[in-house]
Order: C-alpha cells, then structure tokens, then sequence
C-alpha cells in the first residue's frame, strides 16, 4: 500500500501510532524548499479537516483544497478515499474545510461544514488519473477567496512557467507537518520531462493532457505528503491540484499534478 501523510495520521489517532515517515531526502515539502505565507495572500487556500479522524493538534488538517467558487472546493480525489479517512467519506460526520487561517493552532478564519461530496467516479487509485473531488459548502465564502482555473491553452500551462504550491504538508519528508502556510516555487515541466520521470510504475503513471508535473531540475523544491488537494497557481491562475509524487523534492522526480483545465471541462460537463 502507498504510503500517505494522511493514511499516517489516521493511524495515529486511531491506533495511538507514531506516523511513519517516508522515505524522502532532507529537503522536502512545502513544501519542501519552502516559505512561511500570509493567509491573506492564498485566500482560495484551505484546509480539509476532521478532528475525530486526524486528532485536534492541527485543526484536523489532512489535505489541502481550493475555493473555485464561494461554495465550491477542488480537492484530490484520494483525500476523500478509504485509504486515507479510514471510513467513507460520507461516515466522516466532522468533514469541514477551513478557509482564512493560516496557522491551524490559532483560530481565525471560519471553519465549513461540508454538504456534498462528488468523488470523480473515474479515478484510478493506480495511475492516479482522474485525482479530483469537489467539495460543497454549507455556507459561502467571501466572493474574493476564490480563484479561476486556468482554461485549457492557457500560457500559464506553458513548460517553464514559474508556479507555486501551497499547504501544511511535511516539510522535511520526515513526517514534520507546517503548522503555519507554506509556499514554495517550482516550475511547469514538458509532458516529455514527466513522461520520462513516470513512464508507470507502483507510484503512478504520467498522463499527458490530464496532469501535469512540476519541480526544479536540481529537486528540493516541491509538495510533500498532506499537501495533497492543494493548488498550484500560476500567473494568478489555478493549474494544479497537488497529486502524487516519487518521495518528495527528489532530483527526476517532480511533483505531479491533477491539470486544472481537464477539472474544469469535467465539471463542465455535467461531471
Ligand atoms: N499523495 C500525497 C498526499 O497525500 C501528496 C504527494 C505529493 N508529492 C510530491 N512529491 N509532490 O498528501
């Protein structure tokens, strides 16, 4: 089984364990090669929280998300899965999002009960396609915390664009979750950079058109375990969702990313 930060963490509220770090050189997470941000910089940033699962410590952090609309969050698909909650979503009775705090052991911002969850149906816990889930609210956010996804040919998507990726995941790859908002810079990557990277293996397999990868080519930069569902921006645009990865920071193997503009045209869509 794929080792998650959040799998971890419900380890260790349910079982009373340590959360086994994984195995990932010292310059990881936002984010590894990363930087303390205010809040009020990222007001689409929140948080996916459950205290009965995850334990109060961190306001029940697990995974990120990303306000698209004032009662509509994008998440990762695999942050809402059995693996990672331990029990259905829908069983997760405390599922909430927390929006406008930066540091999850104070208590500004405001906290969100979660209404409905849609899981896409065709995510593949395997390649990893299809990571995304949208969340909503039960209550809406102020109309200036939500940003836009970069539409399909957007230049922002352009290889070589600088992007930044935010949450409260590892830092470290040793399991030292941020308590305060994290940023770091990466960059877009070519499909032929990611495809290299992940031809297919038990990680994940690199799609072209549905993801998109993202690191520096010395490594030490990029997204760790329990930024999972958070954005990635670029030219104050969202282009990515944080999705998956081989360790993290690692020099060949970048962060990849749910592609926003296939979210979009999803939703589009009808679902
Ligand atoms: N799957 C991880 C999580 O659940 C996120 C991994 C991102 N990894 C990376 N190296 N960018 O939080």
């Amino acid at each position: 089984m794929r080792r998650t930060f959040a799998r971890a963490l419900a380890l260790a509220a349910t079982a009373a364990v340590i959360p086994l770090a994984s195995p990932a050189p010292a310059t990881a997470g936002v984010v590894i090669g990363g930087y303390p941000v205010d809040i009020a910089e990222a007001p689409w940033m929140v948080a996916l929280s459950s205290r009965d699962r995850f334990g109060g410590t961190r306001a029940g952090q697990f995974c990120g998300g990303v306000a698209i609309g004032r009662e509509t969050v994008l998440t990762a698909a695999h942050c809402l899965g059995e693996e990672v909650l331990g029990a259905p979503p829908r069983k997760v009775r405390d599922l909430r999002i927390v929006a406008g705090r930066g540091d999850l052991r104070a208590d500004g911002g405001k906290e969100i009960a979660v209404r409905d969850i849609w899981i896409n149906p065709r995510h593949d816990a395997y390649t990893n396609a299809g990571d995304f889930a949208v969340l909503t609210l039960s209550e809406p956010l102020d109309a200036g915390s939500v940003i836009r996804p970069a539409g399909a040919g957007d230049a922002a998507y352009k290889p070589g664009t600088g992007a930044v990726v935010y949450g409260w995941g590892d830092t470290t790859g040793n399991g030292d979750y941020a308590s305060s908002l994290r940023a770091s810079h990466v960059r877009v990557l070519s499909d032929a950079v990611c495809e290299e990277a992940y031809p297919g293996s038990a990680d994940g397999t690199y799609l072209a058109g549905s993801m998109l990868c993202a690191g520096e080519t010395g490594g030490g930069r990029d997204a760790c375990q329990g930024d999972s569902g958070g954005p990635l921006v670029a030219q104050g645009r969202l282009i990515g969702l944080v999705s998956w990865g081989s360790g993290c920071g690692r020099v060949g193997s970048p962060g990849v990313y749910t592609r926003a503009s296939g979210v979009a045209t999803a939703l589009g869509a009808g679902r």
